[in-house]
């Protein structure tokens, strides 16, 4: 009988020693991700990268990874040219595509997507973002940037502010910097407060942690402040949206006068939560998160495929 394919599917399911061996494997990979070498490792084998929400990031950086490994590529990258629109199952999909390639990052609108085609695969499935609910990849290479800028997780205060309720990235990092000895704050309006699951995580873990809505004192001593959009197409009410969406600004006039020294960080796309006048600060590590990105997917690919 074939070994069941390892799927990476929420941070839930991560074990520490996992986390740490893919953060230790992006560290060897850098030199792939910035062209330096040109790895062979995935020579012969195919990602399909199947995006039926829109993505950048996610899916290019995954392609690239995957070609920087010596791998190739196939791409699905709207839902109305797969037979998904003429109504075959994700699970039928699936079944499918495990004739074709050797491993699948998926993103999809529904909550669980990704379980429900890992069921159905023959090849290990990596949620690339399923509805609200997990973004694993992200989280990994989020944890990955903290650790290389601040050169620890252990012992830091992590505020994650914006929309925690709609947004997949805020919990997924949650679960598993929760693996670790650092405190949250979790900054957002009331009405987009995190997660339940995630509440009653900490709260079985003992792990510390506050909530605010104000954003001010809500960054005032962290050692990271993680920065999200508000979820525009997670609305029902647009009007809802349009009062929610400018609460938290984040300006360098603001990052001078609260907290100089903090690493702020955004899984981007941003939309207006963070001023461009931030992007010069030494601090402003959004755009190495998208570098770090490339070296931490190889790492989750060899560690599915090797
Ligand atoms: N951070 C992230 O998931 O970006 P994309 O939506 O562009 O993939």
């Amino acid at each position: 009988m074939p070994p069941k394919p390892k799927h990476l599917l929420s941070t839930q399911s991560l074990k520490k020693s996992e986390i740490e061996e893919i953060l230790a494997l992006a560290k060897e990979m850098e030199p792939y991700a910035r062209k330096e070498k040109q790895g062979t490792r995935m020579k012969g084998k195919i990602l399909a990268a199947l995006f039926y929400e829109p993505s950048t990031r996610t899916r290019l950086s995954f392609e690239t990874a995957m070609k920087r490994l010596g791998g190739e590529t196939l791409s699905v990258t709207d839902a109305s040219t797969s037979s998904i629109s003429k109504g075959e199952s994700i699970s039928d999909t699936a079944k499918v595509i495990s004739q074709f390639a050797d491993i699948v990052a998926i993103r999809h609108s529904q909550n669980g997507a990704a379980k429900e085609f890992s069921l159905g695969s023959e090849v290990p499935v990596i949620n690339a973002g399923d509805g609200v609910s997990q973004h694993p990849s992200q989280a990994l290479l989020d944890a990955y940037t903290i650790k290389k800028e601040l050169g620890k997780i252990n012992g830091l205060t992590v505020a994650i502010s914006g929309d925690l309720k709609y947004g997949r990235t805020p919990n997924s990092l949650a679960f598993l910097l929760s693996n670790y000895n650092v405190k949250f704050r979790f900054i957002s309006p009331k009405e987009l407060k995190m997660k339940p699951d995630v509440i009653v995580h900490l709260n079985r873990m003992k792990i510390p942690y506050e909530e605010t809505t104000k954003f001010e004192e809500g960054m005032r001593g962290v050692d990271v402040l993680y920065m999200t959009r508000v979820q525009k197409e997670r609305f029902k009410n647009y009007r809802e949206y349009e009062r929610l969406k400018n609460v938290y600004v984040l300006n360098k006039k603001l990052v001078q006068k609260v907290n100089p020294k903090m690493l702020i960080m955004h899984p981007l796309p941003r939309v207006n939560e963070i001023a461009q006048d931030v992007d010069g600060l030494k601090n402003a590590a959004y755009f190495r998160q998208v570098e770090n990105g490339i070296a931490v997917r190889m790492a989750i690919i060899l560690t599915r495929l090797l």
